[in-house]
């Protein structure tokens, strides 16, 4: 996809790109300033996701995550982009209880945060809110295999779909497929399900820990700048931003406390 765009990555763009075999991104963003640098760097999707929780607001996990909070969020990422369609996360506790639930919630999401689409995790059990909400014309991404907000039902965070249960995420892709979502996460799984999941499904399948073969890539993006301390084996970091951060402030501490900042250029008289 160009750089030079000049309105805002749609679902038929991802729906071609798969067409084309054009592998594409998609970061995670939690407030304006991420999401102008890395909109600027030309990224199709910002994903405001609930990984807000332990990358951004200091939870264990991305359990306590409210909607309040995603809406803050989202609507940042949404002002701080032009050209990126952003997803917002239906955080746990906003979606599961019914489809009405999903409905008033994902309707925050568009009307107070204008996100383009929002993301909730889960196979054959959500797809009536998957369905209730394309039916209102919000577009939903899907979320299979390691499902953060389950962490506690799955026993941690381990790699999900081995052996016999390859069988039972295939089946919810395409579920989900079937129920109108316009993509897919799939986090967590071995590269060679990923691999059948992506060839078997029309709609882009989105990999994080599940190989080099899906149709596209997302990340957390302090995984990739290098600033989470124990970053995930699937996450590789392009960056030490911890350590170039560290090391400005102790630059700046050493200069005030040696009195060579301020100078007289940041001085007024
Ligand atoms: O919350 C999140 O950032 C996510 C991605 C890791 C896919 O769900």
């Amino acid at each position: 996809m160009s750089n030079a765009r000049t309105r805002r990555t749609s679902i038929a763009d991802l729906a071609a790109m798969k067409v084309r075999g054009e592998k594409w991104s998609v970061i995670t963003s939690y407030e304006e300033m991420t999401a102008s640098i890395f909109d600027e760097a030309g990224i199709p999707v910002l994903l405001v996701g609930d990984s807000a929780g332990n990358n951004f607001l200091g939870e264990e996990n991305t359990i306590p995550v409210t909607l309040d909070a995603m809406i803050m969020l989202s609507r940042a990422v949404v002002r701080g982009s032009t050209s990126a369609m952003v997803v917002a996360d239906l955080p746990f506790g906003s979606y599961e209880k019914s489809p009405k639930q999903a409905l008033e919630s994902a309707t925050r999401l568009f009307k107070e945060a204008k996100v383009h689409a929002v993301k909730l995790e889960g196979g054959k059990k959500v797809v009536p809110q998957i369905k209730k909400l394309i039916a209102a014309g919000i577009p939903v991404m899907g979320h299979l295999g390691l499902t953060p907000q389950s962490v506690y039902a799955l026993g941690g965070y381990k790699v999900q779909g081995r052996g016999e249960d390859a069988a039972r995420i295939m089946k919810d892709a395409k579920a989900l497929q079937s129920a109108g979502v316009f993509s897919l996460v799939l986090e967590m799984v071995p590269a060679e399900l990923a691999a059948e999941i992506s060839a078997a499904l029309d709609i882009s399948v989105i990999g994080i820990g599940a190989g080099p073969n899906c149709d596209a890539q997302v990340i957390v993006w302090t995984d990739l700048m290098g600033l989470t301390e124990n970053a995930p084996k699937f996450a590789k970091a392009y960056r030490n931003l911890r350590a170039e951060i560290a090391n400005g402030v102790k630059e700046w501490m050493e200069d005030v406390a040696s009195g060579r900042f301020p100078t007289e250029e940041q001085t007024f008289h």
